[in-house]
């Protein structure tokens, strides 16, 4: 047998991307292929790109400027570009940058065994179609009990795309329509997982919470009828879901928030604005006040979530009042996570049409959200000093005899015990709040 080639894939962007890469580098895996964690032995290369922000997709040309003197080094490497950006610029990469073997979307993945045998005829294949077929039937299944453990918490993909069309958003361009894996499916993946040790589930959607596969019984089933289904999987301690739209936070998924005990008290909850005409003029179909009012029955159901946004600064048109009230807003509700963002023109989306904010008045309030944003965070986290909360410990720290896991909150927390082995779920006392984490004792 010949020896096995390696492959080192790159992510960038968000967490389905992750999820994706896991699944092509099995996809890959049968095809004889070993991940690497350095591009320098490696035989393919793999770019799993994200195109959300101008940033993000510049990126990409930039590492494969840099790959380029690998493939001239040894011209049998393969380089593919996978991802969002391969989706929306399909052909232009090759074009722009020859060193690139092939191209595949993120909905034609499990088509690239199909891809590499193709560049070995000297092809440059693009794969950006969206397929009548599911990807996921067409990958190979996911390893079971007998195969090797893996970390704690993994992510699962159950829904892809998105119908909203945000006026920002690149997503239902370059990821598509809304599509719900059926639930038998992702139900088998998390057994596959939890077989292998896995603790804790984060559900992936870019609109998980329209999560609407079809149910066993041939009924359409919603987010948290999946979650009850999955709280049910023995061995499985935690499950979370992420990232959701306003509207389609529904009473039954506000109810589990309350009621299961394995979903755990952290809901990402972007609004992007706080500012009606901005949210109208962004297409997001609700208000500011119907947001806040949201997150009080949310609230209502598990007083102790922490809550966790996307904001937008300097969205074609926004004044300086108009951006007051997302300030306004970030105070109403109390965040414990943040994450803003400086509006980004993408090109194909109707919000790129309009006159955009002066480039040093959108750094500015992307500074002053910022600063409040990391404020409420800091506060967040310092009021867990004192408390007791559950970690899951899924590695070594940087000390001996150091251990980092989650809590509930998804805080970093670091123990220092010589009782600890990753995977374990233990009560810990919180003693002290660093910059970006937390200290605890075992309980
Ligand atoms: N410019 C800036 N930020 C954006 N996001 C999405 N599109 C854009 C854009 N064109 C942000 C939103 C979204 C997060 C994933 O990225 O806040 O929730
Ligand atoms: Fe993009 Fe999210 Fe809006 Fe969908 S809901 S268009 S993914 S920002």
């Amino acid at each position: 047998m010949s020896a096995p080639k390696k492959l080192f894939v790159k992510t960038y962007g968000c967490q389905m991307n992750v999820y994706d890469s896991e699944r092509m580098a099995e996809a890959l895996g049968s095809e004889g292929y070993v991940a690497t964690d350095t591009p320098d032995d490696a035989d393919m290369i793999l770019l799993n790109t994200c195109h959300i922000r101008e940033k993000a997709a510049e990126k990409v040309y930039s590492e494969l400027g840099r790959l380029k003197p690998l493939k001239s080094a040894k011209p049998d490497l393969k380089i593919g570009v996978a991802g969002c950006v391969a989706q929306a610029e399909g052909e232009e990469i090759t074009r722009r940058q020859p060193a690139v073997d092939f191209v595949v979307g993120p909905q034609a993945y499990h088509r690239l065994p199909d891809l590499v045998a193709k560049t070995k005829t000297g092809a440059k294949p693009v794969e950006t179609e969206f397929p009548e077929e599911d990807k996921f039937e067409h990958l190979p299944a996911r390893p079971g009990g007998t195969l090797a453990r893996r970390a704690p918490a993994a992510f699962l993909t159950v829904q892809e795309g998105c119908d909203k069309f945000c006026a920002f958003c690149v997503v239902p361009y370059t990821r598509g329509a809304e599509v719900s894996r059926p639930v038998e499916q992702v139900l088998n993946e998390a057994g596959n997982l939890v077989a292998r040790g896995v603790r804790e589930i984060t559900l992936l959607g870019q609109n998980v919470n329209a999560y609407h596969g079809i149910g066993p019984d041939g009924e359409v089933w919603s987010l948290a009828q999946l979650i009850w289904a999955l709280d049910k999987i023995e061995g499985l301690a935690r499950i979370r879901f992420t990232t959701s739209h306003p509207n389609d936070m529904s009473d039954d998924l506000i109810d589990a928030h309350g009621s299961c005990a394995k979903l755990m008290p952290y809901l990402h909850l972007p609004v992007q604005s706080g500012n009606d005409r901005i949210l109208k003029a962004m297409n997001r179909k609700h208000t500011g006040e119907a947001y806040i009012k949201l997150i009080a029955r949310i609230r209502a159901a598990r007083p102790d979530i922490l809550l966790s946004g996307d904001f937008i600064v300097g969205f074609p048109g926004e004044t300086e009042e108009e951006f007051q009230d997302t300030l306004k807003l970030v105070e109403a509700v109390g965040y414990g996570q943040g994450y803003s963002f400086k509006y980004s023109a993408r090109p194909g989306t109707p919000a790129a049409e309009r006159a955009e904010v002066a480039d040093d008045v959108a750094s500015e309030r992307l500074y002053r959200l910022q600063a409040l944003l990391g404020q409420q965070q800091k506060a967040a986290q310092d009021a867990m000093v004192g408390r007791e909360v559950s970690v899951l410990f899924e590695r070594a720290g940087r000390q001996t005899g150091q251990w980092v896991g989650k809590s509930e909150y998804l805080h970093a927390v670091h123990v220092t015990s010589d009782e600890i082995q990753p995977g374990d779920l233990r009560r810990v006392r919180i003693t002290g709040s660093g910059t970006n984490s937390l200290a605890g004792t075992l309980m």
